[in-house]
């Protein structure tokens, strides 16, 4: 298989839910679950791999706190030379809510500052020639996002082929982020976009459309895939042949990261060889899966539940 890397943001989830309605200030309520795990978008994606046994290479960096340590060790080996940032662990608690949404109050901490500098020699000596870097996190990675023009040059010089996947700007799709997003999508050989993001990006309401819209302004043979949350996910391939595939009904425990999971799931796939469109119903299984599970779970088929 062709080596994969995944270049972004890793921190502490604590997720607890589900809530409702929100509560009034000064008060407390109880909830049926927690579940403290490593998360961000680089962090989700990393751990579906290795639950998956997929070799991979993960460039981040931590905070210089007890987070920041077990953050580590979940990585082992290949995060020991992780900086850590004396500005603390990135901490994000998402509250679940019944009908699937979730809100989150999430410290700045360590993501900001993770360095180009940092992230390249986490990269170099990797052995990644020929491979794929899914670039993700770009609005909480400050830093490297303001010299992701450097990060695609470097990336290209070794013949890796960036992935990208943003995910939402905190401040929204500002005209300004939505130029950044299609400036670095001109650099990448794969978008890796939900509906509302790709919708948003391209100018168009309808998701297929906007897809082409993205894939227009990438470079010829990029790829475009559009996750569309219950309703799956779709992919353009390199000529513009359109391939869907649904995601199978689920009870929903929490949907935080399900387009991280996908993420890993369509990558390893594609690394592997796999056609677009049986990368595209890896990406919704592993999805569907690790939504609908808790303790979260990666691996085995959907059908072993009944099992
Ligand atoms: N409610 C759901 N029911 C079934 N599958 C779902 C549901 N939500 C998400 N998925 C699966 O997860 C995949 C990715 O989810 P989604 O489209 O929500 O990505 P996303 O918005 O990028 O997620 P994230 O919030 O992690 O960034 C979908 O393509 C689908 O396979
Ligand atoms: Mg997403």
């Amino acid at each position: 298989m062709k080596p994969l890397a995944v270049i972004g943001n890793v921190n502490v989830d604590l997720i607890m839910g589900p809530a409702a309605p929100w509560p009034q200030p000064g008060t407390e309520i109880i909830v049926d679950h927690h579940e403290l795990r490593v998360g961000g978008s680089a962090g989700n994606t990393a751990l579906a791999w290795m639950a998956l046994g997929i070799p991979f290479t993960i460039a981040a960096n931590v905070g210089d706190d007890r987070f920041g340590r077990w953050l580590r060790d979940e990585f082992g080996a290949q995060a020991a030379a992780w900086p850590a940032r004396p500005e603390g662990t990135t901490v994000s608690v998402g509250v679940t809510h019944p009908d699937g949404e979730r809100t989150f109050f999430t410290t700045r901490g360590h993501l900001p500052h993770f360095s180009l500098e940092e992230a390249r020699s986490a990269l170099e000596g990797a052995g990644l020639a020929g491979g794929y870097a899914l670039v993700c996190g770009s609005f909480l990675t400050d830093a490297l996002s303001a010299d992701y023009d450097a990060l695609f040059d470097w990336l290209d010089s070794r013949g890796i082929r960036a992935a990208l996947d943003t995910g939402w700007p905190l401040d929204g799709w500002t005209p300004a982020n939505c130029a950044a997003a299609r400036g670095w999508l001109a650099r990448c050989h794969l978008a890796l976009f939900n509906e509302i993001e790709t919708t948003t990006l391209a100018g168009v309401g309808d998701p297929v459309e906007a897809g082409r819209a993205l894939q227009a302004r990438m470079p010829a043979g990029a790829i475009v895939v559009v996750k569309r949350g219950p309703a799956g996910a779709i992919v353009l391939d390199a000529d513009g042949v359109l391939h869907e595939a649904a995601a199978p009904r689920v009870d929903v425990i929490d949907t935080i990261g399900a387009g991280d999971v996908f993420n890993a799931g369509f990558l390893a796939a594609f690394a592997q060889g796999a056609a677009l469109p049986a990368c595209l119903n890896a990406g919704v299984a592993i999805a569907s899966r690790a939504i609908s599970t808790f303790p979260r779970r990666y691996g085995a088929p959907l059908a072993g539940d009944a099992a």
